[in-house]
């Protein structure tokens, strides 16, 4: 019989061992991102016990309840202690940064060892699988994993992806399979090709879908005309979300129903204080040459004048304002521009006689 010394060793390894072998039959998530760029990511967690959302806040270090709320469009005024129930599914935004072909969250969230934690508990458990403990311990740079101690701070590294997909900016939005999905189904919920769901996650099967199994899904996201030297470029949002930017000075929403355009105003808000910009309140907010703010726009015959949101440095907030031909011309094919008021009557009034000319030369046949 072995000694209860070589006892404990044996049943350590075989534990050991399991843990390795189940953790190894589990796909960590990876997402390729072969960009240099870094951008907003977002990615589902369900909680394993009811918690609120201000304690899912502190989990992930979202430095804004605000872009949590926006994320998941809840109302802004929502407290943080809104409880959330276990199963909850909610999406966390974070900072992207891509790296050796491979996206991971920007440094973010650290999180800080407790008592009784083991790094397969905090991969399983704490941060329901989104990461494996293999992934912590080699973002963390552990030698020993069974040796993590109290207080000690780790970097969970989340998947995630600044890369184009078919040429578009897009949000990758890190989607955790519910039991019982399936590839056709989330191609359909997010009107993304099955096609291109298969090849950025690099699944040869679709039958193999594993649920809570985390995929890169690509979401399209609200057209802008944010400036590249802007300090929140790229700014993505994704149908059915806000987010507050500029220093908290311009609340920004993407709604799909709006002809994906990223509609920009003036935020209620004051400006938060940061290191990079320090404004006592915000700046101006007004179109030059032109008595329009940020998110107005006036109409006037066939021109439909925007002022939008274009960025923002550590001095100023940026704008653009444009001109949209909004009259069915001739070389209108009908799905471009947007219609306002007596332009979209007239193109009813149009579609309604085409409709009347060809029932009745249907009816003259
Ligand atoms: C949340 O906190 C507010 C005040 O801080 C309190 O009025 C409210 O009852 C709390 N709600 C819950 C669900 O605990
Ligand atoms: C980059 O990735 C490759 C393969 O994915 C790996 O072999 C290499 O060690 C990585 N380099 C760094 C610096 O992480
Ligand atoms: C969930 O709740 C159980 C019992 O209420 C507790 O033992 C466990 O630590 C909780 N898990 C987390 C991740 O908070
Ligand atoms: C879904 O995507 C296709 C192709 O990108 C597009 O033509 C279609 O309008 C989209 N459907 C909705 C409801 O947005
Ligand atoms: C991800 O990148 C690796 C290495 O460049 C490549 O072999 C693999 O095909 C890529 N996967 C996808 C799904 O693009
Ligand atoms: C406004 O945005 C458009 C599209 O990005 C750009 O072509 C134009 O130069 C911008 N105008 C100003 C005044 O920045
Ligand atoms: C956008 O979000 C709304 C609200 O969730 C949804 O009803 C609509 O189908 C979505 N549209 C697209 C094109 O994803
Ligand atoms: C921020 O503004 C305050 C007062 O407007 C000023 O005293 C302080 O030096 C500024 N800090 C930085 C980092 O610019
Ligand atoms: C312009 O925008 C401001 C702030 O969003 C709004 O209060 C105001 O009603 C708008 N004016 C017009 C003419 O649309
Ligand atoms: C409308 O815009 C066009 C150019 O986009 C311009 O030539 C025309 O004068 C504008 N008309 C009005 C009424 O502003």
């Amino acid at each position: 019989m072995a000694s209860p010394p070589t006892r404990t060793i044996l049943f350590t390894l075989l534990v050991f061992s399991a843990i390795a072998t189940l953790s190894l039959a589990q796909t960590p998530p990876r997402f390729n991102c072969s960009s240099t760029s870094k951008c907003h990511s977002l990615i589902d967690y369900i909680s394993p016990n009811a918690t609120t959302i201000g304690a899912v806040q502190k989990l992930f270090q979202v430095k804004h309840l605000l872009s949590l709320l926006g994320a998941n469009n809840l109302p802004a005024n929502t407290l943080s202690n809104f409880s959330l129930p276990a199963s909850r599914k909610i999406k966390i935004p974070f900072n992207c940064k891509c790296n050796n072909g491979t996206g991971l969250s920007d440094k973010r969230p650290i999180y800080t060892v407790q008592s009784g934690d083991s790094l397969d508990k905090i991969a399983e458990v704490t941060f329901a699988r989104l990461v494996t403990f293999l992934q912590i311990q080699i973002a963390n740079e552990i030698p020993d994993p069974r040796k993590i101690d109290v207080g000690q701070e780790l970097w969970i590294p989340l998947p995630c992806s600044c890369d184009e997909v078919d040429g578009n900016r897009v949000v990758h939005y890190g989607h955790l399979v519910e039991m019982g999905s399936s590839i056709s189904a989330i191609a359909g919920r997010y009107n993304v090709s099955e096609e291109t769901i298969l090849k950025l996650n690099g699944i040869a099967d679709p039958k193999g879908l594993q649920a809570s199994q985390v995929l890169d899904i690509p979401l399209k996201a609200c057209s802008s005309v944010i400036r590249q030297d802007s300090l929140d470029f790229p700014f993505l949002l994704s149908n059915d979300t806000y987010d507050y930017t500029a220093n908290n000075c311009v609340l920004c929403q993407c709604d799909a129903a709006k002809n994906w355009i990223l509609d920009c105003k003036p935020s209620p808000l004051k400006p938060s204080s940061v290191k990079s910009s320090n404004w006592s309140s915000c700046p101006t907010m007004a179109c030059e040459g032109s008595n329009l703010l940020l998110g107005n726009s006036t109409a006037s015959d066939c021109n439909t004048t925007t002022c939008a949101y274009a960025g923002f440095s550590k001095q100023t907030i940026f704008t653009n304002i444009s001109t949209l031909n909004t009259c069915p011309g001739p070389s209108d094919n009908g799905n471009g521009a947007s219609r306002t008021g007596s332009q979209g009557l007239n193109l009813a009034y149009l579609v309604a006689i085409t409709h009347v000319l060809a029932l009745s030369l249907l009816l003259i046949q």
